[in-house]
């Protein structure tokens, strides 16, 4: 695709824990548009926070890390940690799903933001400072002036995680990765900040990453959505065409994913539901289709080959032996 933005191909990250591997993220690739909404659901552990953290180079030094992530053609991976940090907030910006433990207790909100802003531009205090105030304004917090001077702990959760933003936004970065940003927080509370992150996309023209627990955001809100087993892509198309009227969903992962929220709360923001069975262990994963442990439909050939991911459908790609026809809505 020409017009991509973040364009990441065949991603690998692999840990070693006690002298055995874990494959973290195997072989991912996914292309991001400017200005797209981009929506990654799986269940715990399968890869979705790893892949993202490799991609902003946040994995701890001596990760393996194979693959290719480039930003309009520049390629992140291997990048020495300068030119990361260069990258990083003016490119591509990262918020996560606890705000009391990304900020610093002990320091005043308005002077991490400042930091956060002096980190990457050359500007005089006073510039930083009121920058700052107008950022505070951008994510709609209330009395920003007042805020300004405050600890964290003299803040709701929404409003932390709206300094969070603040700070990921300090650079204007292109792409904003927001990892399960709502999760921490009540409901109420939660749609208040997705529409906030909507709106600033809007505003802003980011393409947005959204890391998401709940089917109902990404059903609403993504232009396009992978969804991940155990490292690996299972199944990724545009929303509307897993989720909307006629949408067809393919792979039996997110069949059963789909089929394990009550039919009444479909349309509700809806937390990921629990699919029966165990995830693999990643350090032993099975030989064939990770899922087959857990899959009623599988068959001989699922326990001995990898189904490999491919585009069946225009746009709309899945890795499966035995697909669900017509969707295989219950
Ligand atoms: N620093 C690390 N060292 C070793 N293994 C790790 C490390 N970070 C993550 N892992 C492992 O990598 C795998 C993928 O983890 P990841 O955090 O990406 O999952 P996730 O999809 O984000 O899950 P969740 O929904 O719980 O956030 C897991 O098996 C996890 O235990
Ligand atoms: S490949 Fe086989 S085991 Fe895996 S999801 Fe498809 S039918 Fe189930
Ligand atoms: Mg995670």
């Amino acid at each position: 695709m020409t017009d991509a933005l973040l364009q990441v191909d065949d991603l690998r990250v692999t840990f070693a824990i006690a002298g055995r591997e874990v494959r973290a993220v195997d072989g991912i690739s996914f292309t991001v548009s400017p200005g797209a909404t981009l929506a990654i659901i799986g269940e715990s552990g399968s890869g979705k926070t790893v892949s993202c953290r490799a991609i902003m180079g946040l994995l701890p030094a001596g990760t393996a890390i194979g693959g290719s992530a480039r930003l309009r053609g520049t390629e992140l991976l291997g990048l020495s940690d300068a030119e990361l940090r260069r990258h990083r907030g003016s490119d591509l910006a990262m918020v996560f799903q606890d705000p009391a433990r990304s900020l610093n207790p002990t320091m005043r909100i308005g002077l991490q933001i400042t930091e956060a802003i002096t980190t990457h531009r050359k500007v005089s205090k006073r510039e930083a400072q009121s920058q700052a105030i107008e950022l505070l304004r951008l994510v709609r917090m209330p009395a920003a002036e007042r805020r300004f001077h405050e600890y964290p702990h003299q803040l709701s959760g929404g409003m932390r995680q709206r300094v969070m933003i603040a700070m990921a936004l300090a650079c204007r970065p292109k792409v904003l990765i927001a990892d399960e940003a709502t999760t921490a927080l009540d409901v109420t509370t939660q749609a208040q900040i997705m529409e906030l992150l909507l709106d600033l996309q809007q505003e802003l023209d980011m393409a947005l990453i959204m890391i998401s627990h709940d089917l109902g955001l990404a059903a609403s809100y993504a232009d396009e959505v992978i969804v991940m087993y155990a490292g690996k892509i299972v199944e990724q198309a545009p929303a509307a065409g897993l989720f909307g009227a006629g949408g067809a969903v393919r792979m039996r992962y997110t069949r059963a994913l789909l089929d394990a929220i009550p039919h009444v709360e479909r349309s509700a923001h809806t937390l990921l539901p629990v699919v029966s069975g165990r995830p693999p262990d990643p350090t032993a994963l099975p030989p064939g289709c990770s899922f087959a442990p857990r899959c009623g439909y599988a068959e001989d050939d699922c326990l001995a080959k990898v189904p490999a991911l491919a585009e069946h459908a225009p746009g709309h790609s899945w890795a499966c032996w035995h697909p669900c026809e017509n969707g295989g809505a219950a």
